[in-house]
């Protein structure tokens, strides 16, 4: 970076400062992860200098032979990587994917059936100040209360009653598995629309460790950034006969010109993904992530639902510790270990002082990191939240926790 050292040395203070954070620190938010040297390199290319409103062999502007190369590598490198029949990389990222596949499938006002926000669901997925719920009418389902999972039979109950347009199904804080086929079989009996938003799975399913909705559903949404582990982005997957109408949502419904060197690293990590060490890796995030969840509920804090199957778990801090989730974050903060306060299933408390942490193990797998290495970032987690009124404790743990973390290289950062 020495173009940027001499050209704008505040920048590239900064970016020089964010490294250290990132090498320093445990990265346990579960939807982060660190791109690959050769994602970064074609995301920092000048590719991002052309132009290209339209789609490969239709665009609004001259020049785009080699941009369509990109892109359709991008395309037929995701089909084969999920299966699916038509794909659309464009999208900016994931809520602007999504608020095309709304305009895809659905009229202003019709009824969704979404999986409720305070127990897992999106912003996208119908909270009240996003496009999703100004614009179209959300029904909620949730969890059952006692197992704290998804109960299909009320949803089939919900959705025979209300009849929506489109069912959607996906989250952004669940950590058990979703019944794709039910879900499916569900929709046909009232005639909707399938709608999956895998952002968070994405990379677990592409890596053949949990289910897909694709053979399933019409149209399927992801980012490429969480466990896809590629640049920030997002696509959308369908099948064909919903191509023509998601590729106008797309453009020029939602958006202008693609990012075209996004797509290049889209087509990078996809490229990636196709490998047998990606089935390693994604398997990997989720022994890191049940092992975590075992070494957490062994210093005994509940795990919402009582474990995991990804990469992420919901922890009850405030049922298990009185500790809020707020203040479980901050403390983490100062100890240099990244995670996010949560809503839990019917929580008594505030979103914005929840009773749960999110904490997800796809960055630290990225690292390196294995199931042993969950039990000391369980006893660093735990020590974080016992000496959470204690600054002094907390910058020892701070010391602690960057000897453990800078033995794990970050991909892309010396
Ligand atoms: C399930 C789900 N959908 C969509 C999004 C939105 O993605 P973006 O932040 O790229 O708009 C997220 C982001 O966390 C998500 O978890």
């Amino acid at each position: 970076m020495k173009n940027l050292k001499q050209q704008d040395p505040k920048i590239y203070e900064i970016i020089k400062r964010e490294e250290k954070r990132q090498k320093e620190g445990l990265e346990l938010i579960a939807s982060e992860n660190y791109v690959t040297p050769a994602v970064l390199e074609a995301m920092g290319s000048i590719l991002t200098n052309k132009y290209s409103e339209g789609y490969p062999g239709k665009r609004y502007y001259g020049g785009n032979e080699v941009i369509d190369q990109a892109e359709n590598l991008a395309i037929d490198r995701a089909k084969k990587l999920f299966g699916a029949e038509h794909v659309n990389v464009q999208p900016l990222s994931g809520s602007p994917a999504n608020l095309a596949v709304y305009m895809a499938l659905l009229k202003p006002g019709d009824k969704v059936l979404g999986f409720s926000l305070d127990q897992g669901g999106h912003l996208s997925h119908g909270h009240p100040l996003n496009f999703s719920g100004l614009l179209y009418t959300i029904i909620p389902y949730f969890v059952d209360k006692k197992t704290e999972e998804i109960d299909m039979d009320e949803v089939e109950r919900i959705a025979l009653k209300e009849k929506p347009k489109m069912i959607l199904a996906g989250f952004s804080a669940y950590s058990r598995s979703m019944d794709w086929k039910r879900f499916k079989q569900i929709a046909d009996k009232i005639g909707a629309f399938t709608f999956a938003d895998i952002a968070h799975i994405a990379g677990l399913i592409a890596g053949g460790q949990i289910d897909s909705p694709v053979p399933y559903f019409d149209v399927v949404s992801t980012t490429t950034h969480k466990t896809l582990r590629g640049p920030r982005g997002a696509m959308i997957m369908s099948k064909a006969q919903f191509a023509q109408a998601i590729n106008r949502a797309v453009f020029p419904g939602v958006q202008g010109g693609p990012h075209d060197h996004i797509n290049a690293a889209k087509a990078v990590a996809f490229g990636e993904a196709l490998k047998p060490s990606f089935k390693t890796y994604t398997a990997q995030i989720i022994k890191n992530a049940k092992s975590l969840s075992d070494a957490l509920q062994k210093r005994g804090y509940r795990i919402v639902s009582g474990g995991t199957d990804n990469h992420l778990m919901l922890v009850d801090v405030f049922g298990s510790k009185g500790v809020t989730g707020k203040e479980a974050e901050h403390a983490l903060e100062i100890a240099q270990i990244s995670i996010n306060k949560n809503m839990i299933p019917f929580d008594p408390r505030k979103p914005m002082d929840p009773s749960g942490i999110r904490v997800g193990t796809p960055a630290l797998t990225t690292r390196g990191m294995k199931e042993k290495h969950m039990e000391t970032v369980a006893e660093f987690i735990d020590r974080g939240i016992k000496n959470k009124d204690s600054e002094t404790e907390l910058k020892n743990l701070r010391k602690d926790v960057k000897d453990f973390a800078i033995k794990f290289p970050v991909p892309g950062i010396k």
